[in-house]
């Protein structure tokens, strides 16, 4: 596998012959297609409605046969075309399909006269949704879990600094159920005990349905009665759990260590992302004003997670100034994981008139969009001290 750029129209480039390969391969599309907003951007984005569906359903209908069975297509639009594009969507890819739309946070002013619009969308189809695992994303990255976490390790380490873990893991019950009335939750409850280390969990239960058995495992010299109706998880599992002093025991049970940190949720549909993050990526990379609408990094990292596993393809056919690579290299570099990237730009020239084009001016690059996404690339790999890996196919 590797990471791979077609320059060219995508359309041209996903009917072609050389791009067969891709075929029920790909676990993840994301696109961000121009919204016709009928603005002044670096690209194209003022088409007539009816121009702007066939242009769309053209190439959202080459798609389907490249995903894999499990695979799913994000799509970021806002008010402009989202309801025809989801009737786009529900023709190519079914009704049933349909997984959702994320809200994520755009800007904190619009310009527009009624209603102050401040978000935009994204919106979520799968080839086969039976076949989709839960979108799981761990709350570390959920910025008001994070910060429940966070303010529950503040109220307790003092505690356990001062009075020893046995008081606080008393404590903490009480300072459990303040944060939950606090934030109207729930599921920080059973987070409340605390390890040696002053790391809090919560005592998973071992024990498993039906066929109840006795457990004797000398190797770790472990024995336990059978239960009345219940069984027990598998010698291996035990055995794993206790070398990885993940075993816990309650009045002579066991229980599996669920660290507070390795928590994780269903992907909420309210996202924080705002679309200044995605300058903010580029200014941070020595890149500013590079591009007029690029996404945030972390949004696309977020879509990644929850959407991939370790060695999956990711394809963008509308790469703009390369976000979605960004977020590849980043996700696998602090996840181990192998995934790779397939990106998509036509040969863009952007219009004088464009403060993008006084930025290729002064960075030195050819004023076109496919020029500034290897510039991206080529910048973000050589301050990230990575070799280039990318294949470039011109169409
Ligand atoms: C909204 S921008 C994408 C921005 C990107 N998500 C980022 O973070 O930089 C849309 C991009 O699609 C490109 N584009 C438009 N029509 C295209 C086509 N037919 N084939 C390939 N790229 C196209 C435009 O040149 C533009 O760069």
């Amino acid at each position: 596998m590797s990471n791979q750029i077609f320059i060219g129209d995508n359309l041209e480039v996903m009917s072609s012959h050389s791009f067969k390969k891709y075929h029920n391969k790909i676990k993840m599309i994301y696109i961000d297609p121009p919204y016709n907003t009928k603005s002044n951007k670096s690209y194209l984005d003022n088409y007539c409605s009816i121009n702007w569906s066939d242009f769309i359903k053209d190439r959202l209908s080459l798609t389907k046969d490249l995903l894999k069975e499990d695979g799913v297509i994000f799509i970021s639009i806002d008010d402009n075309e989202l309801v025809n594009l989801k009737i786009i969507c529900e023709e190519i890819f079914g009704k049933s399909n349909f997984i959702g739309i994320f809200i994520t946070q755009q800007s904190q002013r619009s310009n527009a006269k009624h209603i102050n619009t401040v978000h935009e969308y994204i919106l979520c189809f799968a080839k086969n949704k039976s076949r989709v695992p839960p979108f799981k994303i761990s709350r570390l990255l959920l910025t008001k879990d994070k910060s429940i976490i966070n303010s529950l390790y503040t109220e307790i380490r003092p505690i356990i600094n001062k009075q020893g873990i046995d008081i606080a893991s008393k404590e903490i019950s009480k300072i459990i159920n303040k944060l939950c009335k606090e934030n109207n939750i729930s599921w920080l409850k059973n987070y409340n005990r605390i390890d040696v280390n002053g790391k809090i969990f919560f005592p998973m239960d071992l024990s498993t349905p039906n066929n109840p058995r006795e457990i004797n495992i000398p190797e770790i010299n472990l024995k336990l009665d059978a239960l009345k109706n219940r069984g027990w998880a598998t010698d291996q599992k035990f055995i794993d759990l206790y070398k990885n002093n993940r075993l816990f025991f309650r009045n002579g049970r066991p229980y599996e260590k669920k660290y507070i940190e390795e928590s994780y949720d269903n992907a909420p549909s309210v996202l924080n992302f705002f679309s200044r993050q995605g300058t903010n990526d580029l200014k941070k990379l020595g890149l500013s004003g590079l591009f007029d609408t690029p996404k945030p990094v972390d949004l696309v990292k977020f879509l990644i997670l929850i959407a991939t596993g370790e060695n999956d393809y990711i394809l963008d056919f509308f790469a703009g100034s390369g976000t979605t690579a960004q977020a590849v290299y980043e996700v696998n570099a602090e996840n181990n994981r192998s995934n790779n990237y397939i990106l998509i730009q036509k040969n863009e020239k952007i219009n004088a008139s464009n403060s993008v084009y006084k930025a290729c001016k002064t960075y030195n690059i050819n004023p076109d969009i496919s020029d500034i996404l290897i510039y991206r690339l080529n910048h973000y790999l050589s301050v990230n001290n990575k070799q280039k890996d990318y294949v470039i196919s011109q169409h």
